[in-house]
């Protein structure tokens, strides 16, 4: 009874947890098999190293990750002096710190300063689109029904246009963007980026791991959330199990 009763309250948990919905997804998205599905699931430090190149490399030119700062990329594996380098390889114009002429100065950017915002505003962000706004994707993993699955079934989505359908210029053919017209270009394609770990340099490997270096930029606590979950399961289970006991004790004489 108690067994069957604990087993009834660990299924109805479960399946309200964010875990069990993290993997709905929109009509057209096939599901992938990543490593970080699951209760149990954890990134792999590889692909976000490679899919943080492919950002870098790519998708920075059109944009930003307001919400990540370099020193985040300590959760990739790389070390201090890496991070440095990796945020000197941009300059800021900073306004708290003024010439002798009272003017900003330009700076190489430091491991505190937030990723590098190709635009100066949005208003520059959509003149240089054609009039479409390239959403920040600091959060777009979340922010997207089917997270990380969506993410790659948009990067690997661009097809020709079924007959009959005319595009407006600017325009292009993604099977799952909502309403199947986006005014990005297809922005990935076979050998643009080098990998250095022999990974395949294919359009398919840097859309799988840029989709899971934005699933860490959304929830880079993620695994910390997972692990603080099973620890708690399991001391419900324990504490549980202690009561069951406990009631028996308390009970057992007025049930005789
Ligand atoms: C040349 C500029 C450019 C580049 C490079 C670019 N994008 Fe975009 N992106 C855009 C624009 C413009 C939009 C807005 C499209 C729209 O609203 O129709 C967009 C939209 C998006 C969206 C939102 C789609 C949605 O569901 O609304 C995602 C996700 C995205 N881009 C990811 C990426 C990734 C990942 C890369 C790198 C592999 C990348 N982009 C490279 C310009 C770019």
């Amino acid at each position: 009874m108690m067994i069957k009763f604990t087993l009834t309250l660990l299924v109805v948990v479960l399946s309200f947890s964010p875990l069990a919905q993290a993997g709905e997804s929109s009509h057209a998205v096939e599901k992938q098999n990543w490593g970080f599905n699951g209760p149990f699931g954890t990134f792999d430090r590889g692909a976000l190293q490679r899919g943080f190149q492919v950002y870098t490399q790519v998708c920075s030119a059109c944009h930003s990750m307001k919400y990540l700062s370099y020193r985040n990329l300590s959760d990739l594996g790389y070390d201090e002096s890496q991070i440095k380098a990796i945020a000197a390889e941009n300059t800021t114009i900073d306004m708290n710190e003024l010439d002798e002429e009272g003017e900003p100065i330009e700076r190489p950017m430091r491991p505190s300063d937030a990723f590098k915002n190709p635009y100066k505003n949005d208003q520059q962000a959509k003149y240089a689109n054609s009039g479409a706004l390239p959403p920040d994707l600091s959060l777009i993993a979340k922010a997207r029904a089917g997270g990380p699955d969506y993410l790659y079934g948009l990067l690997t989505g661009y097809e020709e246009p079924p007959e009959g359908v005319v595009l407006a210029s600017g325009q292009h053919w993604n099977k799952v963007m909502a309403g199947n017209k986006i005014a990005m270009a297809n922005p990935l394609s076979d050998d643009v980026v080098g990998y250095s770990d022999g990974s395949p340099t294919t359009a398919a490997q840097y859309s799988k791991d840029v989709s899971e270096f934005l699933m860490w930029a959304a929830e880079p606590k993620m695994e910390i959330r997972k692990r603080t979950g099973i620890k708690v399961i399991l001391f419900l289970l324990v504490f549980a199990g202690l009561m069951y006991a406990v009631k028996r004790k308390i009970w057992a004489d007025v049930k005789k």
